[in-house]
């Protein structure tokens, strides 16, 4: 038996050589036993002689390069082994990976899965705490990763907070940023995280001032979040006495409001050709969400937040599309929560349309900015973005099978009509696309908020209710002549 040691828990290179050596000196992977320098020896190791220095050479897929690095960092002490034996029999055997059903690609696949999933989850789910103050101020957030991420997950943070020095506390191991370079420490004990502080102040008010009873998932958010970092979270304390108090605003009606699917009407026969309706087959939005959650599409990802997909229900008959998440979407990982959202749930007030019974989403999924200090400046998506994201909103459709779809702003309308459409040209009606929807194209509402003259504000927003007054006719329409 050949006992190989490698340095850390994350030790790709280590690995990496030693797989090598083995597979050229033919040993078989039942001879193998893969260890880590800080876990126990056991007492009687079998004594092997020492590999002979490899000679020759032999290739794997790339693809094969790529999944070994993420799932090597799964905590699942057989890794080492299984990735041996999937490299010793891709020796042989190239297109192994294309094989889904292979146990072992199964598993190594489900294995890089969940360290992305662990990856995202600590990128959304690390609150930092500030300790010191003013010039010495340093920021710690306590977190517990499921894997070995740590060091796969701090590039995010650097981009994300390169203003700010940081230090992300986990029992496995530490990262910390000065502004310049990410280092690492050995992991270390809860205690030695910091508590409450002015930070926790700053992130509860901004969470109370997007709550919205209404979107709020509690049971999923825990099913999602584990215990610990649940608990973690400076929100989850609020958001009891925050559902309490929504009781006795306005929001109390959309709390309290019955959560029953409606029941929709056929789709208006006359509007569909079935020829022109090459619809794919529908996933549901949950599946879709979780699918876009891990999108690495375009480089969008690198510095957002987390990936901000539809929200609503699988039943809606409207389809509102935006341009893509901004700075308070992208924390809360919802659609139109910020100052754009309030405007759009004033304006769809008053045209009539409850938003509880639309589906809203974005032609782009990730937030595209440039930090300026402190803050995050909102940058229009090119064209290769929103194609590379045009995937999201075609599955979207599909899964929605919206009567009509409401293009805001340029963004949008370039997604729904699959090309750059002027929006003053286009507005005001109904219009059939190829694939039998119905679209209806107006203004984004950041527009309006961007307006500087109050009277054209003014005037711009009554244009833009009526507008959406349009899209709740073309409904009433359609459901009459269901
Ligand atoms: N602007 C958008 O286009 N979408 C949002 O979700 C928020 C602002």
């Amino acid at each position: 038996m050949r006992i190989i040691t490698l340095d850390s828990q994350t030790d790709f290179d280590g690995w990496r050589k030693a797989a090598r050596a083995l597979a050229l000196n033919g040993v078989k992977p039942s001879d193998v036993s893969w260890r880590v320098a800080d876990d126990a020896p056991e007492l009687f190791e079998p004594i092997a002689p020492p590999l002979e220095p490899p000679q020759g050479t032999f290739n794997v897929p790339a693809k094969f390069v790529e999944l070994a690095e993420v799932a090597i960092l799964h905590r699942n002490p057989e890794r080492f082994a299984l990735l041996y034996r999937l490299l010793w029999r891709l020796r042989t055997h190239h297109d192994l990976l294309e094989l889904a059903t292979d146990p072992d690609v199964a598993e190594i696949t489900a294995m890089a899965t969940a360290v992305r999933r662990d990856e995202h989850k600590m990128h959304v789910l690390v609150r930092f705490r500030e300790i010191g103050r003013e010039q010495k101020s340093h920021f710690v957030a306590w977190f517990e990763p499921e894997h070995h991420i740590v060091e796969l997950a701090a590039p995010f943070f650097a981009r994300r907070f390169a203003d700010m020095p940081w230090s992300i506390l986990t029992p496995d191991l530490c990262a910390h940023w000065d502004g310049l370079v990410v280092s690492f420490t050995p992991g270390v004990s809860r205690s030695e995280a910091p508590g409450a502080d002015r930070l926790e102040e700053t992130w509860w008010r901004y969470y109370a001032s997007i709550f919205n009873p209404a979107r709020l998932k509690v049971q999923t958010m825990q099913k999602e979040t584990s215990r610990n970092h649940w608990w973690n979270l400076p929100e989850a304390s609020s958001i009891k006495p925050l559902i309490e108090s929504a009781g006795h605003s306005a929001n109390a009606k959309i709390a309290n409001a019955a959560t029953e699917p409606q029941k929709r009407p056929e789709l208006p026969k006359a509007s569909y050709k079935a020829s022109e309706m090459p619809r794919k087959h529908a996933d549901d939005i949950e599946t879709l969400r979780e699918e876009a959650a891990d999108c690495r599409a375009c480089h969008l990802y690198k510095n957002a937040t987390q990936t901000v997909f539809g929200e609503g229900r699988q039943t809606a008959r409207i389809m509102l599309v935006g341009e893509q998440p901004g700075d308070k979407e992208d924390l809360a990982g919802k659609p139109f929560v910020g100052p754009a959202g309030q405007m759009l749930d004033r304006a769809l007030e008053e045209a009539g349309i409850d938003r509880r019974t639309v589906y809203v989403t974005n032609a782009v999924k990730h937030f595209k900015f440039v930090p300026r200090g402190k803050i995050r400046l909102h940058q229009k998506p090119n064209t290769p973005e929103i194609k590379a994201c045009r995937q999201w909103y075609e599955r979207e459709l599909a899964a929605i099978k919206p009567d009509l779809v409401v293009a805001m702003g340029a963004t949008a309308a370039q997604s729904v009509f699959g090309k750059i459409t002027p929006i003053n040209k286009n507005r005001g009606r109904a219009i059939d696309l190829a694939d039998g929807t119905r679209a209806l194209v107006t203004v984004h509402p950041s527009y309006l908020l961007r307006l500087p003259d109050a009277d054209a504000k003014a005037r711009e927003y009554r244009r833009f209710v009526q507008d959406l007054k349009i899209a709740a006719d073309v409904l009433r329409k359609s459901a009459h002549a269901a």
